[in-house]
């Protein structure tokens, strides 16, 4: 039996008081549309579209899925004539129906109503997700007669009686193609909001004597509805817990989940701990046994096995094992260190390669810049990679040692072996083996 999944993207999302439309408002590191369509596509739905507007409609592409563009946004009923309208009808065929604005859902309810529709005897035309909340609630209210579904009514149309009912509509369906077909062409908006409402589908469906089956939801936070900032907050937090106590699961050590910040599809190593205020973001790839935080930023870095960052950002960057890195340190652009690298405090490192034992303890900055093993930086270096038109490479050679307080005005080499002097300015390449120092540097006598 194949199922499609339309989902409903196109609201104005007004509530969210943005220029970004709603389902593209993120929660830990990605869109909420992008969780909802993970759920379909791990419940195993054939094929799925979303329903956007334009500006949703220009950034689909990235979600890997079709979008069908609803140009007035005239209600979730007409949301779904729209999307039927470009799909080909395949009677006996299921068509699941969700909100793109529920990302905290799993794809177990899918699997759920979509067995229910099928494993019912009397082919119901419809098998949709409730559940209990707390009141009061913005969501549409399910109002029963005896155990029967009878109809949704939407809060705003509501009488205060049918406002203390605590079952709601969790806007999660399975139809029956056909019966979906022929409830969408009857609908009207003759509501407090002028609108087609998909839920009057179930009072269409109960008065043609066609079945609908509820099925209730466990927990009302897996069917959170985003409507607004204030909702989208409590369903980060939520997210972030679960992605926490994934990794937790899978061997990583987090000290304090509340405090720590994670994404979906991260690699994080066996035994690394994390702790306190740190946030690991865009991909990052963390090796075993390393030690991250407190007040650690990690986005799109690569981490190899064993290695520290204290009180430190890293970004789009690379780190061999065995690196210690921080207290405030801050590495970027591309930059890759080999194992065993050292980066102290107050280190700033962008867009360049440090060999194997390099150690750059305190207060430096590496710009652009090709450091050999063993290389030892002192406190103060500066490389002075801009010259006010375009940046200029320094190449420091294995085994140097730059004294406290090196100024290195590239373009310049400095040798294997070589060294400078405290405070020097060094505007000439220096050959292997020499020592230099002063401003300008100038070789000293040989030892
Ligand atoms: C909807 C349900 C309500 C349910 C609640 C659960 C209806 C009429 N009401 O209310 O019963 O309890 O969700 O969260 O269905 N959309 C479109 N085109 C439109 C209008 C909406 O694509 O013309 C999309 C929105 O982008 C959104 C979804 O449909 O993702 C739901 O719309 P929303 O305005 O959030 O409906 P609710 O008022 O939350
Ligand atoms: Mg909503």
């Amino acid at each position: 039996m194949r199922v499609r999944a339309i989902v409903l993207a196109a609201g104005k999302g007004t509530r969210m008081k943005s220029a970004t439309p709603k389902v593209l408002h993120e929660l830990c590191g990605r869109p909420m549309l992008w969780y909802v369509l993970r759920a379909l596509r791990d419940a195993g739905v054939d094929e799925m579209v979303v329903v956007t507007n334009d500006d949703l409609q220009l950034r689909i592409e990235e979600f890997g899925v079709r979008g069908i563009v609803q140009r007035e946004q005239l209600g979730t009923g007409h949301a779904v004539q729209v999307a039927l309208r470009e799909l080909p009808h395949e009677p006996g065929s299921r068509i699941v129906i969700a909100y793109g604005d529920m990302p905290l859902v799993h794809d177990e309810i899918f699997c759920g109503i979509v067995g229910s529709l099928q494993s019912q005897n009397g082919s119901p035309a419809l098998a949709m997700v409730t559940v209990k909340m707390p009141l009061p609630s913005n969501f549409g209210r399910v109002i029963r007669k005896g155990h029967d579904v009878e109809r949704i009514v939407e809060a705003r149309d509501a009488t205060p009686a049918q406002l203390e009912v605590d079952e709601m509509n969790a806007g999660i369906y399975a139809y029956d193609e056909t019966a979906l077909r022929e409830a969408v062409g009857r609908l009207t908006n003759d509501n407090a909001q002028g609108e087609y409402y998909l839920t009057d589908t179930i009072a269409d469906f109960v008065q043609s004597g066609k079945r609908v089956v509820p099925v209730m939801a466990g927990d009302h936070l897996h069917v959170l509805g985003i409507n607004d900032r204030v909702e989208l907050a409590i369903a980060r937090k939520e997210m972030n817990k679960r992605l926490c106590a994934q990794y937790m699961r899978e061997g990583v050590t987090i000290i304090d989940p509340d405090t720590t910040y994670v994404e979906p599809e991260l690699e994080i190593g066996r035994d690394t701990v994390i702790y306190p205020n740190s946030t690991i973001g865009r991909l990052s790839r963390i090796g075993e046994r390393c030690v991250i935080g407190p007040n650690a930023r990690l986005s799109n870095a690569t981490l190899a096995d064993r290695v520290t960052v204290r009180e430190s950002v890293i970004s789009d960057s690379s780190v061999g094992s065995d690196v210690h890195i921080g207290p405030f340190a801050h590495l970027r652009s591309e930059t890759v260190l080999a194992e065993k690298v050292h980066i102290g405090n107050f280190v700033e490192v962008k867009n360049s390669k440090l060999a194997e034992h390099v150690k750059a303890g305190h207060l430096t900055y590496l710009g652009d810049a090709e450091i050999g093993p063993n290389a030892n930086i002192g406190a103060g270096t500066i490389t002075c990679n801009y010259d006010g038109i375009r940046k200029n490479k320094t190449k420091i050679g294995r085994n140097a040692f730059i004294g406290s307080n090196t100024s290195l005005i590239a373009p310049v080499t400095v040798g294997d072996d070589a060294l400078t002097g405290a405070s020097a300015v060094v505007t000439k390449d220096v050959p292997a083996g020499e020592r230099v120092a002063g401003n300008p540097a100038r070789a000293l006598p040989k030892k």
